[in-house]
C-alpha cells in the first residue's frame, strides 16, 4: 500500500494537464485500479486481517482521490493565470482617433440663410427636382418660344416614343416652387424655398448642379419698397456688416417690373470683400410676382401682389466664406471638405452668432 501510495502521489504531482490525471485516475482508482482490485481481495483475507487492511485501503483511496481533485483545481487555476497574465487589456489607454465629418459649406449657407428669413416669418417649402415644363417654364410665363428656354442649357429627360406625358426637365431654377405653393397654399404667402437646380454649363463659377434660394412673398398690400428692405435686412444678418445694395432695372419673365440686385464689395489682390469698396458683385434676380404666374397659380391677381426673389447658395458661400473655384464643392475631395466644412458642433447660427 506504502507503495502504490507513493507511486500515485508521485504521478499526481507531475501531472501537467487534464487527460494524464484522469489516466491517472483510471489505473489508481477507476473500476480495474490498482487500488479497486487490492479492495475486491479483501474478500479472501481473514477478518482480522480485514479490519487492518480494509480502513487502510479506504484511507489510500480517499488521499489518492483528493489529490487528484486537488491537482485538477491547482491546474485550472493555473490555466488562468496564464490567461490573465496575456488577455489584459488597458483601459486607461487614450481612444483611437476617429475622423469626424464635417458639415458641407453648401449645407452651412442653406442652413444660415433659412434661419435668417425664418427669423423675418418666412417657411420653408419644396418641390421636386425633377418637374414637368410647364411648372419649370409655362405657368412662370416662359412659353415654348422664348429665349429664356434655351438660354438655360436644360436638360430634359428622355422620352420614349409614345409617352403621353407631358415633357420633363431637371428644374433649371427653383421659381417652379412658386406655382406649386400657390396652388397649394393660396395667398397669402410669406416663403423660402432651397435646393437643388440643374444646367448644362461648366467652367470655375458654373457647375451642372447647384443651388439657389427662390424667396416668395404674396399679401394684398407688399411692394417693391418690401422686398428692398427684406434683402437689405439679409444681407447685413448674413455677412455681419451693412452691405451697401444696388437695384438695378431689368427683366424676367415672371416678374414685373424686375431687378438684379448687386452688393457693395471691393477687389483686392484677386480676392473679393463684400461690404466694402466700390465694385459691385450681382447676387440675385427679384422683382414683383406677374400677374400672369399668379394667375397659373390660381391667385387673382386683382387681389393680391407680392415679390419674390432668386439667390445663388454658392455663389453666396464662395463669398462669405472665400471659396475661389465652385467646382471644388462638388468634388468630394477629403482635403477640400476638411479644410472648409463645419464642425457639426461648432456652427454659425443666428443665436450663436453667424459670422465668427
Ligand atoms: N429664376 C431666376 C434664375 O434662375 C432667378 C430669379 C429672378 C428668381 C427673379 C426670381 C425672380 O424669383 O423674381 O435665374
Amino acid at each position: 500500500m506504502d507503495d502504490l501510495k507513493v507511486k500515485y502521489l508521485g504521478q499526481i504531482g507531475e501531472a501537467g494537464d487534464e487527460a494524464t490525471l484522469e489516466a491517472i485516475r483510471l489505473a489508481a482508482v477507476g473500476k480495474k485500479g490498482e487500488v479497486s482490485l487490492k479492495m475486491r481481495e479483501l474478500g479472501k483475507m481473514t477478518p482480522e486481517e480485514r479490519q487492518v487492511a480494509g480502513p487502510a485501503l479506504n484511507a489510500l483511496k480517499n488521499e489518492i482521490t483528493s489529490a487528484l481533485a486537488a491537482k485538477k483545481a491547482a491546474l485550472a487555476d493555473a490555466a488562468l493565470d496564464a490567461r490573465l497574465a496575456t488577455e489584459w487589456l488597458d483601459v486607461t489607454l487614450p481612444a483611437r482617433t476617429r475622423r469626424v465629418g464635417s458639415i458641407h459649406p453648401i449645407s452651412q449657407v442653406t442652413e444660415e440663410v433659412t434661419a435668417i428669413f425664418a427669423d423675418m416669418g418666412f417657411a420653408v417649402a419644396e418641390g421636386p427636382q425633377i418637374e414637368t415644363d410647364w411648372y419649370n417654364f409655362d405657368a412662370l410665363n416662359i412659353p415654348g418660344h422664348h429665349p429664356a428656354r434655351a438660354e438655360m442649357d436644360t436638360f430634359y429627360t428622355h422620352r420614349a416614343e409614345g409617352d403621353a406625358r407631358p415633357p420633363h426637365v431637371l428644374r433649371t431654377h427653383t421659381s417652379p416652387v412658386q406655382i406649386r405653393t400657390m396652388e397649394k397654399t393660396g395667398a397669402p404667402i410669406r416663403i423660402i424655398c432651397p435646393g437643388r437646380v440643374y444646367r448644362a454649363d461648366y467652367d470655375q463659377t458654373h457647375t451642372p448642379m447647384f443651388h439657389q434660394v427662390e424667396g416668395l412673398a404674396l399679401g394684398k398690400d407688399i411692394s417693391m419698397a418690401n422686398l428692398k428692405w427684406v434683402l437689405e435686412e439679409f444681407f447685413t444678418a448674413f455677412f455681419g456688416t451693412e452691405v451697401k445694395t444696388r437695384f438695378r432695372a431689368s427683366h424676367f419673365p415672371f416678374t414685373e417690373p424686375s431687378a438684379e440686385v448687386d452688393i457693395q464689395c471691393s477687389w483686392e489682390g484677386g480676392t473679393v470683400k463684400v461690404g466694402e469698396g466700390d465694385d459691385w458683385l450681382e447676387v440675385l434676380g427679384s422683382g414683383m410676382v406677374h400677374p400672369k404666374v399668379l394667375e397659373a397659380g390660381g391667385i387673382d391677381p386683382q387681389e393680391y401682389q407680392g415679390f419674390a426673389f432668386g439667390i445663388g447658395i454658392d455663389r453666396l458661400a464662395m463669398l462669405k466664406y472665400g471659396i475661389p473655384d465652385l467646382r471644388a464643392f462638388f468634388d468630394s475631395d477629403l482635403r477640400w471638405l476638411r479644410h472648409y466644412g463645419f464642425a457639426s458642433l461648432d456652427q454659425p447660427t443666428l443665436h450663436g452668432g453667424l459670422n465668427r
